[in-house]
């Protein structure tokens, strides 16, 4: 079934979701594309064993349109779309391995990134560690925070804070993404300690989050729900790609957020915590 996606992506796009085609208009440059493949991140699943898709998700980098100015060249941002398939992780919900964004400098706040959902539903995983060097047995996990992001929503990863996207329905996933082209990510422990410190599960009862035995001590589950940010560039009304192409002085933040720590904040509204379980 073909899926009109340009109003909010912001360009013309359309998906297969069956076929999982990705379909760009011609006003669009062609994009760097790349994959994700189960043996990458089998290391950080519940049931390292499970039966897996052999692609989890296409990564379409660097999209920008033929008669613009291209935001990387510019303003050293970066405009990516990121297509999950439906499937399960055995009992666990689809999901990438989760990574870290470094910081520019010695006792900066790390790179934040924005995320765009545009069609699906992504949930994300937020974890603050004390350190990016220390494996699971010695690592504080200080913050663990979930925000769902629907289709038009605009879902800020604040600086250091390690960043998990999860599909957790039976239809694609895709999303779009600003962020600053001036580091790569790093996944610290995050393999040797089988992923992030919880798991999202089918049960019986319905979805649940039981905690990673493999971290020592788990904070927990807070839950946010998402804000609009017109400071920053983030309402439902624009597009992600237009703020950002339009108006690319409006995130500046993404690549100099010392100073926008308040307005990168306001977009995560803490509402409570979740339940959680033992595996
Ligand atoms: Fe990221």
């Amino acid at each position: 079934m073909i899926k009109d996606l340009s109003d909010v992506t912001g360009f013309t796009y359309q998906i297969d979701s069956e076929r999982h085609y990705n379909i760009f208009g011609t006003e669009v440059e062609s994009p760097l594309y790349g994959v994700r493949t189960s043996d990458e991140i089998r290391r950080v699943l519940l049931d390292t064993e499970a039966p897996l898709p052999s692609i989890v998700y296409w990564m379409m980098r660097d999209l920008s349109l033929k008669n613009a100015p291209n935001r990387k060249q510019t303003h050293d941002l970066r405009f990516d779309i990121s297509y999950f398939v439906p499937a399960m992780f055995g009992r666990e919900y689809l999901k990438t391995s989760g990574h870290y964004h470094p910081s520019p400098a010695e006792g900066q706040p790390a790179w934040p990134e924005v995320y765009g959902v545009l069609s699906g539903k992504a949930i994300y995983l937020l974890q603050k560690v004390n350190s990016l060097s220390a494996g699971p047995d010695e690592v504080v996990v200080e913050d663990c925070i979930i925000v769902e992001g629907n289709p038009g929503d605009k879902v800020i990863m604040p600086p250091d804070y390690g960043h998990v996207t999860i599909n957790p329905l039976p239809e694609p996933l895709v999303m779009a993404n600003w962020v600053s082209n001036r580091f790569s990510s790093q996944y610290g422990s995050v393999e040797q300690a089988r992923g992030f410190a919880y798991y999202y599960i089918e049960s019986e009862g319905g979805p649940r989050w039981v905690k990673n035995p493999a971290y020592r001590d788990v904070p927990p589950l807070r839950e946010a729900r998402v804000r609009e940010v017109p400071d920053l560039g983030l309402t439902r009304d624009t597009a992600l790609f237009t703020s950002g192409q339009q108006h690319p002085e409006l995130m500046d933040w993404l690549n100099n957020p010392a100073d926008r720590l308040d307005a990168i904040w306001s977009g995560i509204d803490i509402i409570g915590e979740r339940k959680t379980y033992e595996l």
